[in-house]
């Protein structure tokens, strides 16, 4: 018997509570459906070869061979290879093709979704495999391994966890330290945009790794003052302000967005349940500011497209969303102004940028998994 198997995994928009994760606080993020799907027959032996449907690239390797990273996006599936060998988990070879509706570098975690696409493929691949036993919350953090480890950015937990643990119709609100999470309803009656601005990511792996070691000094600074801190999750606003000297104006401003967004990611779960969508639009304001100008993450790209959104009657709120230096912004929007939205993005955006804005309407979707499986002969 032949079987025929379709696994998925979604991309993520992140609702708010950036730059939080790495940092033991608080992000907001909900799973989209847009994803990217591989549907593979397992082979018996162990060879994984993928082909990609965009443009009919062959990706191939052995998964009892497997080598350093190579630079190309087989890296993310040897990665993940690795990590569920490491972690005592099935694998096996296949011959698969990959397909997306996920725009990749686009700032939406095309890798994260790769990366749980890859996981569900191989453990679907494998002997006996059952996915009721998959243990969503610890396939995330193996996929991060994966990417920190093998792949070699080191992101936080928010991107792997939004593609494994998403659910339909909600965001979730992760605490990045204890791992406790909780869905949160999105209203209904609000629609979720998202914005790719077309310009490129640049800079984005190097940058990012820099804001973390940023915080990280930060953290050292206020211990070497006495203070008790794990994480920038422990830090006040008082004792960044009795700090200051000492931390230097650009840690000191990276610190207070960390310790700020966490706060107003707990305001706008309250703001999202009771559907105060005026909290809801100053929360997102701030934020996108404060990345702006305290965290130095965002691109005039960006700023124009939250400047349009925010100009629109009938959108709810605007900002950058991910990790920054180009990528999306989120906006909650009135169903009946999408199209004033994207008029108005087509005509001044445009006019601000030279750029063609992405518009996406996006619905909260389920975590990654096996979407079927068919008895082929
Ligand atoms: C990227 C990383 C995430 C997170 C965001 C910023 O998307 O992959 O872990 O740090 O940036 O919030």
């Amino acid at each position: 018997m032949t079987l025929g198997l379709t696994v998925r995994a979604p991309g993520r928009v992140n609702l708010i509570g950036e730059h939080t994760d790495y940092n033991d606080g608080l992000v907001l993020p909900a799973a989209i459906d847009l994803e990217i799907r591989i549907d593979l027959v397992p082979r018996a032996d162990r060879l994984v070869r993928l082909e990609l449907a965009a443009d009919g690239r062959l990706g191939q390797l052995d998964l009892d061979a497997i080598g350093a990273p190579t630079g190309g996006w087989l890296d993310y599936v040897a990665g993940v290879a690795l990590e569920l060998t490491r972690s005592g988990l099935p694998t096996g070879g296949l011959d698969g093709r990959l397909s997306a509706t996920l725009p990749a570098s686009a700032g939406l975690s095309s890798s994260a979704a790769l990366e749980l696409a890859a996981a569900w493929a191989l453990l679907s691949a494998a002997d006996g495999f059952t996915p009721n036993s998959v243990e969503r919350l610890a396939l995330a953090r193996l996929c991060q391994r994966a990417e920190n480890d093998y792949v070699g950015v080191r992101t936080g937990l928010m991107d792997q966890f939004a593609a494994s643990c998403g659910e339909a119709g909600c965001a979730l609100l992760l605490d990045c330290r204890s791992l406790d999470y909780r869905p949160v309803v999105l209203p209904r009656g609000l629609q979720l945009v998202v914005v790719e601005t077309g310009a490129k990511r640049r800079l984005a792996a190097s940058e990012y790794n820099q804001r973390r070691s940023e915080c990280e000094r930060g953290v050292d600074v206020l211990r070497a003052r006495g203070e008790q801190v794990a994480s920038l999750r422990d830090a006040t606003l008082d004792m960044l302000d009795r700090a200051a000297t000492d931390l230097g104006d650009v840690v000191y401003r990276r610190c207070r967005h960390v310790v700020e967004e966490n706060t107003r990611t707990l305001a706008a779960v309250r703001a999202l349940e009771s559907d105060d969508r005026i909290a809801l639009g100053e929360l997102f304001a701030a934020s996108h500011t404060s990345l702006r100008d305290l965290y130095e993450v965002s691109s005039p790209a960006l700023d124009a497209a939250v400047d349009v959104a925010t100009a629109t009657r009938g959108v709810v709120a605007s900002r950058m969303t991910g990790g920054g230096f180009g990528g999306c912004t989120v906006n909650l929007v009135e169903p009946d102004v999408v199209d004033a939205l994207r008029s108005a993005l087509e005509r001044d955006y445009v006019a601000r940028t030279g750029l063609a804005p992405v518009v996406h309407l996006v619905t909260a979707a389920s975590g990654a998994g096996l979407v079927e499986s068919v008895q082929l002969r």
